[in-house]
């Protein structure tokens, strides 16, 4: 299949790019298209062929769900058939915005949207690209990310070539994406609203907001045979370079200690090693025989948030045998980065 790449820099001087997606997404194509989180492959949500094509681009196992993107709240109001007030109330703060709530479905939602699941994911993006293309074709889109399955999610145009090129008609290039994580999905289909998957929107923010949620046990440790998996996705591995990761945790100090003995060890042995080091902790491995790639500062997770899949890309571009990388504190963003990161590493930790 030929692909066509549409660079948006200006949407008002660019808006016929817009159009053009949105014509492909009513006629039932697939559009690749950036939001603030990461870029998203777009199809008519309500189109069940449409969609069925999201899954054989991505090569994505059918039982996966889909998020519904929508850029109105009246939207809202046909896709799902309740929305509680603690919902309501995330809505007014954060939307647009990385957050999706998981609710109970309408009939006008496809069983291929939600894997045969009786709710749905649904956010409203606030990236301007985002935002127009649902706005101009008029319809709710179905998007995951651009990415092939079980690769990092794409913050950038390059990298949605890099999967998907020769698989998709349309990509609209709109530069890189500002939070670099997925979406924080909040299950609020049951009694107590729980996260299924940690994002921009931190856990904090959201208890701020309506009181205390639970965290899905998933978030943070493997899936176990047997398990009720709530959000299907948790179960793959995900994000993950070619090279096999492994984290180091514990105290600084420790941290510091063990990431450059490991990565010491491993080049010794032959092996290309790249560790992933922090803005704080960098120089401490200055002298070795490895590759040290900064993820962002410890004091501003959000800087890890947004180059975190990059970064795990690049191990891949220079040929990495070996991944060694720093954990993260699990509060704020740093949850979202830790679910990332264990889930990259398949949960090979060493304190
Ligand atoms: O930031 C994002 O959320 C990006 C951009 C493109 O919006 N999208 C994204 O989609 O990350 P995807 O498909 O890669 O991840 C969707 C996650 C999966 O873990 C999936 O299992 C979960 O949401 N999910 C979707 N519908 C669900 C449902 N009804 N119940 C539970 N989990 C659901
Ligand atoms: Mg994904």
């Amino acid at each position: 299949m030929k692909t066509i790449v549409r660079t948006v820099e200006d949407i008002d001087r660019d808006y016929h790019i817009i159009e053009e997606g949105a014509e492909y997404i009513r006629q039932g194509k697939l559009v690749a298209f950036p939001t603030e989180t990461v870029y998203g492959l777009g199809a008519n949500a309500l189109d069940e062929k449409a969609v069925k094509h999201i899954f054989e681009a991505k090569g994505r196992p059918s039982d996966n769900p889909l998020i519904v993107h929508i850029a109105s709240l009246d939207n809202l109001e046909r896709l799902v058939t309740n929305l509680p007030e603690s919902g309501r109330l995330l809505i007014d703060k954060f939307w647009p915005g990385p957050l999706t709530l998981i609710l109970p479905k309408s009939d006008l939602i496809p069983n291929e949207v939600t894997a045969g699941l009786d709710t749905v994911a649904i956010r409203m993006p606030s990236h301007p690209v985002a935002y127009s293309l649902i706005r101009a074709s008029s319809l709710p889109i179905a998007a995951p990310s651009a990415n092939r399955s079980g690769r990092p999610s794409p913050t950038s145009a390059r990298h949605v070539v890099e999967d998907l090129y020769g698989r998709i008609p349309l990509i609209i290039d709109g530069g890189e994406c500002s939070v670099g994580l997925e979406s924080t999905v909040l299950d609020m289909s049951g009694q107590i609203p729980i996260i299924l998957r940690p994002g921009g929107i931190t856990r904090e923010m959201i208890e701020d907001v309506i009181g205390a949620v639970e965290v899905d046990k998933r978030v943070l440790t493997p899936p176990k045979e047997g398990d009720r998996v709530r959000s299907p996705g948790m179960k793959y591995t995900h994000y993950a370079p070619k090279a096999p990761v492994i984290i180091v945790d514990g105290n600084i100090d420790n941290i510091k200690t063990k990431v450059k003995d490991r990565a010491r060890e491993y080049s010794l042995s032959g092996k290309k090693v790249v560790v992933l080091a922090t803005e704080e902790t960098a120089s401490m491995y200055e002298d070795g025989d490895f590759m040290v790639f900064v993820m962002g500062s410890r004091a501003c997770p959000s800087t890890i948030a947004s180059n975190l899949f990059a970064v795990l890309r690049k191990c891949d571009e220079v040929g990495a045998d070996i991944v060694i990388a720093e954990a993260i504190e699990e509060t704020h963003e740093g949850l979202a980065i830790m679910n990332r990161m264990l889930r990259a590493a398949a949960f090979r930790v060493i304190k």
